[in-house]
């Protein structure tokens, strides 16, 4: 909560000059110094490196405390969410600001549903992609592909088109790029199917074999949906967002988000972690030597799926997901080797020191790959099932950016380290220097010419 007591400004000295910064408060306390006055008054910019300390917007959307491992959708616990509520109804919260009605919420489901389909021209846009692409890119260029479809929205109703057909979209994209790089024909959506049934069998029925969802790994996904729907101000999103302040269109926003998540560093952890956990089992086994590893500077092994900019206790997600992962693999039998080196790992980083002053714990991506994996799901398709999740985040932000007041395009500074003014040399003057490859390469090939 705010502290009515707290300061209401800040004193910035420099030389001999003071200039007063006002203090923003949030509703649950954390509070900012206000410097969009700074280079006005003083000539000064900020410059904070991976933006550790650094506000770019005021949101209504997601709190996160990372010290206490709290995290609430609009105000409502993660735990609560996961527990009671589904992906479409999270989905609604995150987007419209408040829990669907009984009647929005089946109106939601709808209209998704009536959106699933993708235009028939889209079996040629996968058809022309390499069989061995990696999903992610697929996605993002498959996203990005829609806006050809759907001309730019201006009319609210046209950006709440938009909206729900990319949620509706989004699973039927994702299970076509799977079906594409694994050669076997598109499976159609089945709207008399939930959200994740319908993905679910998306991806692994054939025109030879129909697919019965199983309910608990329906309800499984769902969650993982649930807890990847919005982190604040990650990588992604602000990407989104930036791309947005552009006015660009939301389809090539959303795309951009995706592009952003697929990195090893954000959304691509998930899959770094199967493969690490993979290659322990392949190797020696031994969670207690990979520890070592990923302590030594000298080696470029990380524990993946350990450690977060923004959490600095248990990640509240991870605790859920290590919850659903005994059950999904109890229920299944599958990948319990898995499971139990991620345990290990996780019962020896948490005993470290090494770990322990760093405040690194499991996140999100800890648990989820041993899941999607129980699943049947395969690497490259996990961080495809973090886009899904995160796509009513990113939407939620798109919008609340293009609503709010202060909405400017986004233009960081900097601080330029490189050379000062110098006359041009013209190019008989400057000597041969270092030869470059690609200059040796011209050469040789202009001799054999
Ligand atoms: N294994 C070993 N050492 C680590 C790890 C790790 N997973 N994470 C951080 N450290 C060390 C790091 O070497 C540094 O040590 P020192 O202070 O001696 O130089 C210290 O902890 C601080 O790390 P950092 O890289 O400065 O922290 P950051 O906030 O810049 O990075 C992170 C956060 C998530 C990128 C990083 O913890 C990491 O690379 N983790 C593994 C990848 C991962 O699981 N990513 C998924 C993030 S959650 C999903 C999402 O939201 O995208």
């Amino acid at each position: 909560m705010s502290d009515p007591a707290a300061p209401k400004t800040v004193n910035l000295r420099y030389g001999d000059e003071s200039v007063e910064l006002p203090v923003l408060s949030g509703t649950e306390g954390e509070r900012a110094i206000d410097v969009s006055s700074l280079r006005a008054k003083t000539g000064l910019i900020t410059l904070d490196s991976g933006y550790g300390n650094t506000g770019s917007c005021q949101s209504a959307i997601t709190f996160i405390d990372g010290e206490r491992g709290i995290l609430r959708y609009r105000g409502y616990p993660i735990e609560q969410l996961a527990e009671r509520s589904s992906f479409l109804e999270v989905a609604w919260l995150l987007i419209k600001g408040e829990l669907p009605s009984r009647a929005e919420l089946a109106a939601l489901r709808e209209e998704v549903v009536r959106h699933t389909l993708l235009h028939e021209s889209f079996t040629q846009f996968f058809s022309a992609l390499p069989r061995d692409a990696h999903p992610m890119p697929v996605l993002a260029a498959a996203v990005g592909a829609l806006a050809t479809f759907y001309q730019e929205p201006e009319s609210e109703q046209l950006i709440h088109d938009s909206c729900i057909r990319l949620l509706a979209k989004m699973p039927t994209i994702a299970a076509y790029s799977y079906k594409h790089s694994i050669g076997q024909p598109l499976i159609y959506p089945q709207n008399s199917l939930d959200y994740c049934s319908n993905f679910l069998r998306m991806m692994f029925a054939t025109p030879c074999e129909e697919y019965a969802t199983d309910p608990l790994l329906a309800r499984a996904l769902d969650l993982l949906l649930i807890l990847h729907a919005d982190h604040e101000q990650n990588c992604s999103t602000s990407t989104v967002r930036l791309v947005g302040s552009s006015q660009a269109n939301l389809f090539a926003c959303i795309s951009s988000g995706i592009s952003a998540l697929w990195g090893p560093l954000h959304g691509g952890a998930n899959q770094q972690v199967i493969e690490m956990l993979q290659s322990i089992a392949d190797g020696d086994g031994s969670a207690e030597r990979f520890v070592a590893r990923a302590k030594d500077k000298n080696d470029t092994a990380r524990l993946m799926g350990f450690g977060h900019r923004i959490y600095k206790s248990y990640d509240p997600r991870a605790a859920i997901l290590k919850k659903t992962c005994k059950e999904v693999v109890g229920k299944l039998g599958t990948s319990s080797r898995m499971l139990e080196i991620a345990m290990k790992l996780e019962e020896i980083a948490l005993s470290d020191e090494y770990f322990i002053s760093r405040k690194l714990y499991p996140n999100v991506d800890f648990y989820s790959g041993v899941i999607y994996t129980a699943m049947g799901i395969p690497v490259n398709m996990f961080t495809v099932m973090f886009a899904m999740g995160r796509l009513p985040g990113w939407i939620a932000h798109w919008l609340e950016m293009r609503a709010d007041p202060a909405f400017r395009i986004g233009r960081p500074r900097q601080i330029y380290q490189g050379a000062t003014e110098r006359a041009y040399i013209p190019i008989e003057k400057r000597g041969e220097g270092p030869v470059s490859r690609l200059a040796r390469r011209h050469a040789r090939a202009s001799a054999g010419a």
